[in-house]
């Protein structure tokens, strides 16, 4: 009986632990063998199953199943007794992930280095077994997860850098140590599991601290929160200290200050508090990086104690109180940044002399006392910006002995004097401000050998005599505004020789008298030019209005000007404020003066449409431009900036006018279906601008001025219902809003007509403009670049930010198109679906031939990674400007090989004459670039990025 009742019993038993077995292998493939496999055995496995580039270790083989020893590998060491001791794969590109790599079977690995490839997923927990690890480097990849709890076994760790990489913290800081040798930490996962929203995930394992012998940790550029641990105070041998670009608040732990830390970097991040003022006192710091927090209290006063300080950033916080006294005598300073601080402090005596110091910013504080003449000594130094203090006295005439010194600003504080006379012997000066002050006495004449000047501005002091003509010789000037001085004489004519004018020309509010010099007509690509508040007469010259094609904002008031306005776009689309209170001018009535009576007002009108488109896009190049300049140079001219701001509102107004056109955009918009048919003349082919096998694209210019691209579909035999759901889709498709994505504006389905209506790109497609010898030229490396780069965020966001994912399906030349700008943006997606699977043109919206994944042609699935194939596909045709076809081939083939793969012999050579400037960096951002493409090539699918990576790796070029 009870035998009977036993066996089954046993066996249920039996089944269940079978069960559960399975289970368990089931959910660690490997582990079960683990312990059996020899070191060869492990990496070999690690190359089959996770790495996409497997050429790249050729010398990784096994020979029937069993190797000879590894030690000879690529990138292996081992000791004398033959076991692995050091794994150094860095900086080869590898894409590929841990997953598989069974750590258990590295007992003596002492080192492991895999810095910048590209790893990607977490680290796996198993990773603590490898406990007498002393030298651990991931950092530069695309790891994401949590830090692994198992860290903390590695006791003997001296170097450990995870830095840029997605990582985020353990859950409240703690890392569970659990027991390294049963490898993974099984209770402590489930118990991350359940506290995975807990709002204390995120932080830095405080376990850290544990690592006695830690003399560099790096955590940089990783998503962490939460405080500094105060368990990094018993790093009594720390060295290096980043955790620079993380999300971390709280205060710095007093602890640290007493650490003798030789480079410590916490920019950029919610740091709040002070910082203590031991901080430096050990003498050791060399580099200290605090800029971007939230700091308040004073520097650290010992900061340069040890006399060999070299990088310090303090800027973009809020502390008050002195520069540090031992700054003074800090010899050793390269760079100083304490900027858009709340510094107070008498300057007259706080700096030294520093033979090293190239740059030095403390704008926006509350500074003052007067500038030292000792600064000539500093030697070395190239910018200097105090700007925006309340420094006093004058500008010391030997600032000119700095004959390395590109940029100085002064503007906006209280000096008082004259300029310098020798102003000019600053012969390698490219930005001068100092604007904003009391200063007096003339302009000196040097002025005009700062010949590689791009910004003067000398506006609102109290300069008197006549501008020089000198002036005319700083030839590459950008900008100048000589405004709100006491300046008088005539205009030089040779303002004319500026010709790289192009941000803004400004003399307003002086008292500078005769004629309007007509060579102003030469300022081809000036923007902004005012005149006004001065004492000119005579007529505005008419070169104004027919040659300065950029001008967008002109400004002539309060001046005795006479004769007719000239007719351009500025000069007619200014307000009757821009030409008020002259002696007698005459133009249109919307500028609120009186008819010319010469003047054909008909001609004018179409002179000034004409115009528009080009102005238009000369606007918006120029917006660009300008924003360059405004982040490079951090320039702020307000008229101008005021200006761009009212073309962007503008722009605004522009599409939200255009949405509303088409707000019915569904069966019944009736008044945009009759738009379009007067528009096209139904559809009549001196309208088309281009077709394909379902749809024909016309270009059409509404009623309102507007000009869409109509895509009108060859496939049209819809039942009503599908007309419902094609509605419902377009409304979907209506709603996506990213910049580098084709706007589609709505729909129209009505009698014979199906179409789609689009924004217009001017340049057309991609491939059009790559076909084009002129064109393409145009199409520089960068802008190819920036395309590039487009695209790349177009089909991730398609990807990752819509719900469902939109696949693209047709990534190809010639679904890129091109604004004025030749900004790419994305076009002709989600539409192909709408199409029937029977109709003869399905084979046409599945994909372009010669951009389809390969395994389409067995599987027939269509996934995210065949666009990521196509997009490798168009990458490779933007560097070589035209299809590569069968150069995919050898350029994989190549790169399995390993063989070194010439870029010039793959970039465009219509770019050839071009690339002086462009050469050596550019050429490596171009192979770097090629190298993601042929990832992206990848035979199977699974060894091919996501778009996600793909961006991630592109963000990182540069
Ligand atoms: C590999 O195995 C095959 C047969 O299994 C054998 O003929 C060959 O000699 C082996 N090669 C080596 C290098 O051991
Ligand atoms: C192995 O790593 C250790 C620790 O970083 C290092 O000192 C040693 O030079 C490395 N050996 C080789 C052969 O790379
Ligand atoms: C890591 O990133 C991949 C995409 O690259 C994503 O699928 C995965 O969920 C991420 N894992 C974690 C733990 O965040
Ligand atoms: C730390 O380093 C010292 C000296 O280099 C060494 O003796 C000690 O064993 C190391 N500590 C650990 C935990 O490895």
């Amino acid at each position: 009986m009870a035998k009977n009742t036993l066996i089954p019993h046993s066996i249920s038993q039996h089944l269940l632990l079978t069960c559960l077995l399975l289970l368990c292998s089931n959910f660690h493939p490997s582990s079960s063998s683990a312990e059996t496999l020899t070191e060869a055995q492990a990496l070999f496995q690690w190359k089959e199953m996770n790495i996409a580039n497997k050429s790249l270790l050729q010398t990784w083989q096994m020979v029937n199943g069993t190797s000879t020893s590894p030690c000879q590998w690529r990138g292996i060491a081992c000791n004398p007794q033959g076991s692995v001791t050091n794994i150094t794969l860095s900086y080869l590109d590898i894409y590929g992930t841990l997953t598989n790599l069974n750590f258990k079977s590295f007992p003596n690995l002492i080192s492991l280095d895999l810095k910048v490839n590209y790893f990607y997923d977490p680290i796996p927990e198993t990773i603590g077994v490898l406990h007498n690890l002393i030298f651990f480097d991931l950092s530069t990849n695309l790891f994401n997860g949590t830090i692994p709890l198992s860290l903390a076994n590695f006791s003997r760790v001296i170097e450990l850098d995870i830095s840029r990489n997605y990582l985020t913290g353990g859950i409240d800081g703690r890392l569970f140590s659990g027991s390294p040798a049963d490898g993974l930490p099984g209770l402590l996962s489930i118990r991350r599991f359940l506290l995975q929203d807990n709002e204390l995930k995120g932080q830095i394992p405080s376990e850290i601290g544990g690592m006695k012998n830690l003399t560099l940790l790096a955590l940089d550029g990783n998503p962490l929160t939460g405080p500094i641990p105060e368990s990094f105070g018993n790093l009594t041998g720390m060295d290096i200290l980043r955790l620079a670009s993380c999300r971390l608040s709280g205060q710095i732990p007093k602890s640290i200050a007493k650490l003798p830390l030789r480079d410590f970097r916490l920019q950029f991040n919610n740091l709040t508090g002070e910082v203590p003022g031991e901080l430096g006192s050990l003498g050791t710091l060399v580099v200290l990086h605090l800029a971007g927090n939230n700091f308040t209290g004073n520097l650290p006063p010992k900061v340069c104690a040890g006399g060999r300080l070299v990088n310090f950033t303090a800027n973009d916080n809020r502390f008050t109180g002195p520069i540090p006294a031992s700054l003074k005598n800090c010899t050793s300073l390269f760079r100083l940044r304490l900027q858009n601080n709340s510094l107070a402090s008498d300057v007259t005596n706080a700096f030294g002399i520093y033979p090293n110091l190239t740059y030095i910013e403390m704008s926006n504080n509350i500074l003052f006392g007067e500038l030292s003449d000792d600064w000539r000594f500093s030697k070395d130094l190239y910018a200097i910006k105090l700007d925006k203090n309340t420094i006093s006295g004058r500008i010391p005439a030997a600032i000119s002995d700095l004959n390395n010194l590109n940029e100085l600003d002064l503007s906006s504080n209280r000096l008082s004097g004259e300029l310098p006379l020798n102003i000019g012997k600053l012969h390698k000066l490219l930005n001068l401000r100092l604007n904003d002050n009391n200063l007096s006495g003339s302009i000196p004449s040097s002025i005009g050998n700062l010949t590689n000047l791009l910004q003067l501005d000398l506006s609102t002091n109290r300069l008197t005599g006549s501008i020089p003509s000198e002036i005319g010789d700083c030839s590459k000037l950008q900008t100048l505004s000589l405004a709100r001085n006491g300046l008088n004489g005539t205009m030089p004519y040779q303002i004319g020789n500026l010709v790289y004018l192009q941000t803004l020309l400004d003399l307003s509010y002086n008292a500078l008298s005769g004629e309007i010099s007509p060579q102003l007509g030469r300022l081809t690509r000036l923007a902004a030019l005012n005149l006004s508040h001065n004492s000119f007469s005579g007529s505005i010259p008419k070169s104004l209005g027919d040659d300065m094609l950029a001008l967008l904002v002109v400004n002539v008031s309060d001046n005795q000007l006479e004769g007719s306005v000239p007719n351009s776009f500025a000069f007619n689309s200014s307000s009757p404020q821009a030409f008020a209170n002259n002696k007698a001018l005459c133009g249109f009535a919307k500028q609120g003066l009186t008819e010319c009576k010469t003047t054909d007002t008909n001609e004018r009108n179409d002179r000034g449409k004409t115009r528009r488109t080009i102005v238009i896009i000369i606007v918006a190049s120029l917006a660009s431009v300008l924003f360059v300049s405004l982040l490079v140079l951090g320039l702020c001219f307000v008229l101008r900036s005021r200006r761009v701001k009212e073309e962007d509102t503008e722009e605004v107004h522009k599409v939200a006018k255009k949405q509303n056109i088409f707000a019915q955009w569904n069966y019944d918009g009736k008044i945009v279906y009759e738009d379009i048919i007067e528009a096209t003349e139904n559809f009549n082919d001196k309208f088309l601008i281009g077709a394909g096998g379902s749809a024909k694209v016309y270009k059409a210019k509404l009623n309102n001025g507007d000009t869409v691209a109509v895509k009108k579909l060859i496939a049209n035999d819809m039942e009503v219902e599908e007309i419902k759901s094609f509605a419902n889709e377009v409304k979907t498709l209506t709603k996506i809003r990213q910049r580098s994505i084709v706007k589609l504006l709505g729909f129209c389905c009505k009698g014979e007509h199906t179409f789609l209506i689009y924004e217009f790109m001017e340049m057309g497609s991609l491939e059009r403009v790559l076909n084009d010898d002129v064109l393409s030229r145009n199409l520089t490396w960068a802008k190819r670049i920036a395309v590039i780069k487009s695209v790349a965020s177009a089909i991730n966001y398609l990807h990752q930010d819509c719900t469902p994912a939109i696949i693209h399906r047709d990534i190809s030349s010639k679904n890129i198109l091109l604004d004025s700008n030749l900004e790419a943006h994305v076009s002709d997606f989600g539409t192909a679906r709408f199409l029937k699977p029977d109709s003869s043109n399905w084979t046409s919206v599945v994909g372009t031939y010669g951009y389809i994944a390969p395994e389409f042609a067995y599987t027939m699935a269509v996934t995210e990674k065949c666009d990521v194939y196509s997009f490798g596909v168009l990458v490779l045709e933007i560097i070589m400007g035209e299809h590569p076809r069968e150069e995919v081939r050898r350029l994989l083939d190549k790169s399995d090989d390993e063989e070194d793969i010439n870029i010039k012999d793959v970039m465009d050579a219509r770019l050839g004459a071009d690339t002086d400037q462009t050469s050596n960096k550019m050429e490596q951002h171009l192979r770097s670039i090629l190298k993601i493409a042929l990832l992206c090539l990848a035979e199977d699918p699974r060894f091919r990025p996501s778009m996600q990576q793909v961006l991630q790796m592109l963000q990182n070029v540069e």
